[in-house]
Parts: structure tokens; C-alpha cells; sequence
């Protein structure tokens, strides 16, 4: 087999000749001829300075190169794009897709036996999984692990759950523009990604459990000693892997794999971005997600993690209650604990997991935090192929409820109207945002937390129904359903709500349907069709490459060539 420095040699029509260039140049960067002829594992470099969620990352890469060369390998460290949340334009989700083509051309590109891919942030792990997931070569995870807590005032605060809930009180009136600067300075007070169950946490979980990444790896907090420590033992674990060229990543994501990943994101009270990143990773490995098996398991599976938004505490409280193993141990009458990991077996990991008495960050089956799991799939007259609602984290005197559809044409027309005073609104109607799906925004914007209007957040009201087809942050609590499939902008249902029309949502039957009979739905949307609205269509570059390719919600938000194709169909 072709190994280290021999392998994916650049093309000049003769083998000796690009292996001798390749060691000449190479060698320009002082490396001896014994350090070329270990095994060599890559390590990926999303170290940015608009990326405070990596703000560790070139400490981690130390550690990984010492786990590397400790274990006899040649540590090599490469670029790829980063991504940060709130620093990304039009969104991130908008960029995910790159990052996962970057990567995996990279990970193809260069010689490496295997390699270590380091993220944090939102967008980024979803992304290097579906990289490696898709180049297929022995790969470990590394997340760059949750920032601590901040603190204010003797509260406890995280981002971003904390962030919208101060937002919402500022926008009440209860605190004024100089106390938001000081709060600003108190929710993020390290690197690191976001310290509650948002979609970082989230994917750091999950990945945990598709045993892509070593145990406690989800949640050591960024700056701690543990986050080092796993980081040289996954340097280690690395040169090991690139040595007996196994596991590969498509020995452990895996039709059981992924449904013990299921069982986690309900168990978790996951983000529902979680859920678009699963099915992509999913079907990069060639494993399809059955949705309405995923639905089923919400209601087999109860939140057992008492963290924010469903429950109280942060990922801090997390690692020191015993991490993902502990946790996993909880739910493993439940899951397949014989797959395939990087320690082992899940089980192994399991067995290892430690025992923290009196803690109550970690429930028990018997004692859940929610009797049911963190999200629900919907289906209706409005949401022909999907929606979502993360219920565990909703109020559930509205989880069934009908109300006026009050209509946001996109996410300009919300920002333009939603504050002004003659915005006919009552607490009892149902917002609606459209055109803010994947293609629409484009992006698919976490524009779904529609903010409750002005007059009414100053009235007291705290949560209203808010549907659309946009995405919305993990970290945010509310009656919201998203990510309705297909989106207004290819004419789905969405697209043809009036305000004052009549929405029903019954979460308990699944359903989110308008009330209006299906001849008028249907002369509605054949109406929509011989008339659509303009769009603007991009004409160039990636921005064109997205919208000719972008997978509705349901499917991922992959891009349509990126899917795992049979061997034989032109592609590996
Ligand atoms: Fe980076 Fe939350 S903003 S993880």
C-alpha cells in the first residue's frame, strides 16, 4: 500500500521524478529523511482571527503534534477555511458546504495517512465530518471544546442562550444600552464555542458518539488541562490509525452508529441544525435518515441533559458530571453499544465512564427532564416533505394551537416591520416568516426566532408561534417551527399564507397545516407557479454554485453532487 510522503504523487508523467521533487521541496523546510519516512498525519488549521470559537486552536495543534510524534509519526499541519458564526456573510450554513469541499480536497490533495480535523464553531464540525466522511481516510475529531461560564451580577450566563434572553429583556425595556456593553464584556469569557446546548455542543456530542472522537472529548472545557491531554491522546490515536490504515471513517458512521446518534440528539435536547448536519454526514456514509423513524424515537427517548435552553445548566457542568460517557451509560438500554469507536466500543467507553454521585446534570431514564425527546418532525398542508420543532424547549400551552398567520415576506420585511407600533399582531397569532429557506435568503438564515414584536415584548409577552422556513440557533427557546420543506422560494406551501389566514399546530398529531380547503390551496399555489415573485439569482462564483445545488432541509442542505454516489456512477 502507498503510504506518507509516496502517496497522491502530483501528476508530471513520471513517478520518481515527482516523489524526488516532492522530498526536495519539502526538505527546504529542514525535515530529515527519518522524519519523511514516518507515518504522516495531517492536522487541520481553522486558527483564525474572526474566529474566537478556535481562539485555541493553535495550542491544540501543539498538543496534537506531541500525541503525533510521541506515537512515531510526522505531524503535518495544513490551512483550511474557518468559519465563525457571527462573523460569516450572508450566513454560515451559507459556507458550510466550502468548508467541507476545502477540507476534503485537501485531506485528497496532500500526502497524510491520516488526519486530525480540529473545530468548533457551528458550521465547522458538521463540515469536517462530512469531509472525512467523504475522503474516507482514517480520521479523528477534535472538538476545540466549550468556552467557560461567564457571570454577571451572581448569575450564571452562556452563550448564546443568555445572550437572547438579555436581548429580550433590552428590547422590553427592562435594561438599557450601557448595561448591554457591560454584558457583552460577561458572555464569552474565553474562547471556545458557545457553553450551551447549541449546535456546537450539539455536533461535539454527537461525533462523541459516532465514536469519531475520543471519550470527553465533547465537553472538556477549551482552556482546561483535559482539553490538552485528549488532544495529545488524539494525536497519538491518529498515528495509530494512519499506521493500520483503520478505522475508517466508514467503519464507524454506520446505520447503527447513526441511529445511537439520533437517540443522542433527542437525549440531549440537541440543536435543531443537528438534525440538517446528521442527514448530510449520514448520507455522505451512505446511510439514509428515516425521518419518521427519528420522529418515533422522540417519542421513545426523554431528555436526560439538564442543560440550557431545555434545561439549566452549561457544558462546564457537563464534563465535570462525567461527559458523554456518563451519559451514554444512561441511554445504553437504548443504543447499539457494540459499534465501532475509536477507543473501542461504545461500550468500552461506557464502562470507563465515571461515576459522579449527587450530580444532577445527567438524568436518569427513570427520571428524565423531558418525557419525550427534544424534537418533533411535522408534517401538514404546509410542510409536504417536513418541519421541525424542538418542543423541549417551547412553551407548552401553545404546543397546540391555531392562530392568524401574520406574514413576513423575508427576512427584510420582518426586520422592517416586526417593531413598528401599527404591526397588527396579538399575542394569539402566529408569525410567519418566509423566504429565509436555503435558497431563499440565501443560506437558510437562523432567522426562525422571529423576535416577538415590540409593543407586544413590552406588553410582557414572552413567546408566540413562529413558523418559517429558516433555521434558528440551538441555544434559543420558543414555540417555533423551521426548517419547512420545500421552501416558499421554489414555491412551496409557505409561499401562498395571507395575513389573516388561519395556521393550526398540533404537535402532540405532528401536524402544521393552514386551514383552508384544498381547491383553494391549490388555485393558490397554481397561481404562485404562473407568476412567481422575482428572485434575485446570483451569476457567479460559489454564490451560484449554491443555489444550482443546494438540498432542500429535509435532505441536509447538502449540495446535490457532494451525496455519496454508488461505485460505478463516475464518482468515488
Ligand atoms: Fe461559535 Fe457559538 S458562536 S459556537
Amino acid at each position: 500500500m502507498t503510504k506518507g510522503l509516496h502517496k497522491g504523487l502530483t501528476s508530471y508523467g513520471d513517478a520518481e521524478f515527482s516523489l524526488f521533487l516532492r522530498k526536495a521541496f519539502i526538505k527546504a523546510a529542514g525535515f530529515s529523511d527519518d522524519a519523511l519516512d514516518r507515518p504522516i498525519v495531517g492536522i487541520t488549521n481553522t486558527a483564525s482571527d474572526f474566529n474566537p470559537c478556535h481562539g485555541n486552536v493553535p495550542d491544540l495543534i501543539e498538543a496534537a503534534k506531541r500525541g503525533v510524534m510521541l506515537a512515531g509519526g510526522l505531524p503535518m499541519v495544513f490551512p483550511t477555511i474557518s468559519i465563525a458564526e457571527s462573523f460569516a456573510h450572508p450566513t454560515s450554513m451559507f459556507l458550510r458546504n466550502l468548508l467541507a469541499m476545502d477540507t476534503e480536497e485537501m485531506i485528497r490533495a496532500q500526502p497524510m495517512d491520516s488526519v486530525v480535523v480540529i473545530g468548533g464553531c457551528d458550521k465547522n464540525l458538521p463540515a469536517q465530518v462530512m469531509a472525512i466522511a467523504s475522503a474516507n481516510l482514517p480520521a479523528i475529531v477534535l472538538p476545540t471544546g466549550p468556552m467557560l461560564m461567564g457571570h454577571y451580577k451572581g448569575e450564571v450566563l452562556g452563550a448564546c442562550t443568555d445572550c437572547r434572553r438579555l436581548w429580550a429583556q433590552y428590547r422590553a425595556g427592562d435594561i438599557d444600552v450601557a448595561e448591554t456593553e457591560v454584558i457583552s464584556g460577561r458572555l464569552c469569557p474565553s474562547v471556545g464555542f458557545c457553553g450551551v446546548m447549541g449546535t456546537a455542543s450539539t455536533m461535539a456530542c454527537l461525533i462523541e458518539a459516532l465514536g469519531l472522537a475520543l471519550p470527553m472529548s465533547a465537553t472538556a472545557p477549551a482552556t482546561h488541562a483535559d482539553r490538552r491531554r485528549i488532544t495529545e491522546a488524539s494525536g497519538r490515536r491518529a498515528t495509530e490509525i494512519a499506521i493500520t490504515d483503520s478505522p475508517r471513517p466508514s467503519d464507524l458512521i454506520t446505520e447503527a452508529s447513526i441511529r445511537n446518534a439520533m437517540i443522542v440528539l433527542q437525549a440531549i435536547g440537541g440543536s435543531t441544525n443537528g438534525l440538517i448536519h446528521l442527514i448530510a454526514i449520514a448520507n455522505r456514509a451512505g446511510v439514509s435518515i428515516d425521518l419518521a423513524a427519528f420522529d418515533q424515537l422522540s417519542r421513545e427517548v426523554p431528555v436526560l441533559l439538564n442543560l440550557k435552553p431545555s434545561g439549566t445548566h452549561y457544558m462546564e457542568h457537563f464534563h465535570y458530571a462525567g461527559g458523554m460517557a456518563a451519559l451514554l451509560r444512561e441511554l445504553a438500554p437504548l443504543l447499539d453499544t457494540s459499534v465501532l469507536t475509536l477507543a473501542g466500543t461504545l461500550a468500552d467507553s461506557i464502562a470507563a465512564a465515571e461515576l459522579v454521585p449527587n450530580q444532577d446534570v445527567i438524568r436518569s431514564l427513570a427520571a428524565p427532564l423531558k418525557p419525550e425527546g427534544a424534537m418533533a418532525i411535522l408534517h401538514g398542508n404546509l410542510a409536504p416533505n417536513s418541519a421541525v420543532i424542538k418542543h423541549s424547549a417551547a412553551s407548552p400551552h401553545l404546543l397546540h394551537h391555531t392562530g392568524r398567520a401574520v406574514v413576513f415576506d423575508s427576512v427584510e420585511d420582518m426586520a422592517a416591520r416586526i417593531d413598528s407600533p401599527d404591526l397588527d399582531v396579538t399575542p394569539s397569532d402566529i408569525l410567519v416568516l418566509r423566504n429565509a429557506g436555503p435558497k431563499g435568503a440565501p443560506g437558510m438564515p437562523e432567522a426562525g426566532y422571529l423576535p416577538i414584536p415590540l409593543k407586544l415584548a413590552r406588553a410582557g409577552v414572552k413567546d408566540m408561534v413562529r413558523i418559517s422556513d429558516a433555521r434558528m440557533s440551538g441555544t434559543a427557546f420558543g414555540t417555533i417551527v423551521l426548517h419547512i420543506s420545500p421552501e416558499a422560494a421554489i414555491g412551496g406551501p409557505l409561499a401562498i399564507v395571507r395575513t389573516g389566514d388561519q395556521i393550526s399546530l398540533d404537535v402532540a398529531a405532528r401536524r402544521i397545516d393552514l386551514i383552508i380547503d384544498d381547491a383553494e390551496l391549490g388555485r393558490r399555489l397554481a397561481e404562485w407557479r404562473a407568476a412567481p415573485p422575482p428572485r434575485d439569482i446570483p451569476v457567479r462564483g460559489y454564490a451560484r454554485l449554491f443555489e444550482d445545488h443546494i438540498l432542500q432541509a429535509h435532505e441536509g442542505c447538502d449540495f446535490d453532487f457532494l451525496q455519496r454516489k454508488e461505485p460505478g456512477s463516475g464518482t468515488s
